[in-house]
């Protein structure tokens, strides 16, 4: 009489162990970074003049320092690809002083020239302005 409870259990507790297994895998799998691309150009994006192609992943901080130091406070016009919000910011780190808003620029998707680009509070001439870049998915 005491066997088909046992056996039963048991078969209850693997279910149950099956089911935390299956719960904590889906749980752990981590959500892919997004890679994206985008164009910068210190002179014209058409016809291109002196353009470059970064590579961005999502959230993190690109400073226009080490090799991509020939850019800082020199991008005029940008690409940015579809379903990215791209900021670009006057000081390294991505740091954004707020006190006047006008220290960003928000890039969406398609060609931005920086001479009027939307800021916060109102579009601005942010070119030659850039020194850091970071963008995410929209
Ligand atoms: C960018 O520059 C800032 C200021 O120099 C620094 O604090 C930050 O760590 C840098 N970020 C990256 C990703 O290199």
């Amino acid at each position: 009489m005491g066997l088909p409870t046992e056996i039963f259990s048991v078969k209850a507790i693997l279910a149950a162990l099956a089911f935390a297994a299956v719960s904590t895998s889906t749980l752990v799998v981590p959500a892919p970074l997004t890679p994206a691309t985008i164009t910068v150009c210190s002179g014209t994006i058409s016809p291109p003049n002196g353009c470059l192609t970064i590579s961005v992943v999502s959230d993190s901080c690109v400073n226009l320092t080490g090799g991509l130091s020939f850019l800082n406070k020199e991008i005029s016009f940008a690409q940015v690809p579809n379903g990215f919000v791209c900021t670009f910011y006057q000081d390294f780190g991505c740091l954004n002083g707020g006190v006047n808003g006008h220290d960003v620029a928000i890039l969406t998707g398609g060609t931005t020239n920086l001479a009027n680009a939307r800021g916060i509070a109102s579009n601005q001439n942010f070119n030659d302005q850039t020194s850091s870049i970071t963008c995410s998915p929209i």
